[in-house]
């Protein structure tokens, strides 16, 4: 036996080190999250976010022909609205933000696969993802408004519902519900796995989704958490999601690890805002190297065993991996 394992030799060179590199980050791995808002001739930056605009549907075209040439295949469009209520009216409205987003993108950009965020949080004056009773997140009385709004997302033409809200059941009724309404065809990528986290700060900021009294906890799961983000995770496989989510991404890749040795599904990791912005700040203090740092994260989230990254560097990441 030889007296030690000479490693070095599969690093040698470039050639030997691509030869051998196990995972690969492509264009085609890459969800962008855009933001919707209502009026004219707006372009707002996100302070909390450099580089990330909230849209108004005028000048979307520009946003989304970038993507399209980035070569980037997804997005993923929040709302942004202008009126609240108690129960998120404009959520499921036919002629709500996020539908007519969605309608102009499937018109103009036929190519882009669109997927919709469905939750209330946007759209409810409290900012809680379901509706409330007495100071209580209610889980029955959310489902409706959840199966309404998905419903009218698929009818403007949304390629895919992803519902972000939490409440138990939500993959059972939007799957019966999108059914019901002729759309059997269109796929559920259930936030299976979404921890309470205060990574979500930044997004808050753009969505204009931040809670009015209390937080998340008695929906989203406790970061502690990690043997119960498989109980998550098994009943929305059985109610029948077809791609599951883990978010955030960076502090969580054991649970993106752990969910894809036990399930056969597609496996989305949700790089969140706050992620964006910590690297972001870095970057513009010159602390970091943002292309280096930003790769080896993504190649991270791939390693850990995601098919799929929504990320709000896609469109920085595409033109490096064109480059
Ligand atoms: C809506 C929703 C949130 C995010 C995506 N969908 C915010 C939240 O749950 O508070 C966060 C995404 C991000 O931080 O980038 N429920």
């Amino acid at each position: 036996m030889q007296s030690f394992q000479r490693h070095r030799r599969l690093r040698r060179n470039p050639m030997i080190r691509s030869m051998v590199q196990e995972h690969h980050l492509g264009v085609h791995d890459l969800i962008y999250p855009v933001f919707v808002v209502e009026g004219s001739n707006q372009k707002n930056l996100i302070p909390s976010m450099p580089g990330i605009f909230q849209f108004s549907i005028d000048r979307l075209g520009e946003e989304m022909e970038e993507v399209v040439n980035a070569g980037i295949p997804s997005i993923m469009v929040f709302g942004v609205p202008h009126d609240k209520d108690e129960k998120g009216s404009q959520a499921d409205h036919d002629h709500g933000i996020v539908q007519k987003a969605i309608r102009y993108i499937k018109e103009n950009f036929p190519s882009l696969y669109v997927i919709a965020d469905t939750c209330l949080c946007q759209y409810t004056s409290h900012g809680h993802c379901g509706l409330v009773r007495e100071g209580e997140i209610e889980n029955d009385s959310s489902l409706e408004r959840l199966v309404q709004t998905a419903v009218s997302q698929a009818r403007a033409g949304a390629d895919m519902i992803a519902p972000s809200n939490m409440m138990d059941g939500f993959v059972y009724v939007i799957r019966k519900g999108l059914d019901k309404a002729g759309f059997d065809q269109i796929p559920i990528l259930s936030y299976a796995v979404k921890y309470a986290s205060s990574f979500y700060g930044p997004f808050r900021d753009a969505a204009h989704s931040a809670p009015q009294f209390g937080d998340r906890r008695t929906y989203q799961m406790n970061p502690a958490n990690a043997r119960e983000a498989l109980r998550e995770a098994t009943s929305d496989v059985a109610e029948g999601a077809d791609l599951l989510m883990v978010k955030p991404g960076l502090a969580y890749l054991d649970v993106i690890y752990r969910v894809r040795e036990r399930f056969d599904l597609p496996v989305v990791a949700y790089n969140v805002s706050g992620e964006y912005s910590m690297v972001k700040s870095a970057a513009q203090n010159g602390w970091i190297n943002e292309k280096e740092v930003v790769l080896e994260t993504l190649i991270g989230f791939k390693r850990a065993g995601a098919d799929l990254i929504l990320t709000y560097h896609a469109k920085d990441v595409a033109k490096w991996l064109q480059s």
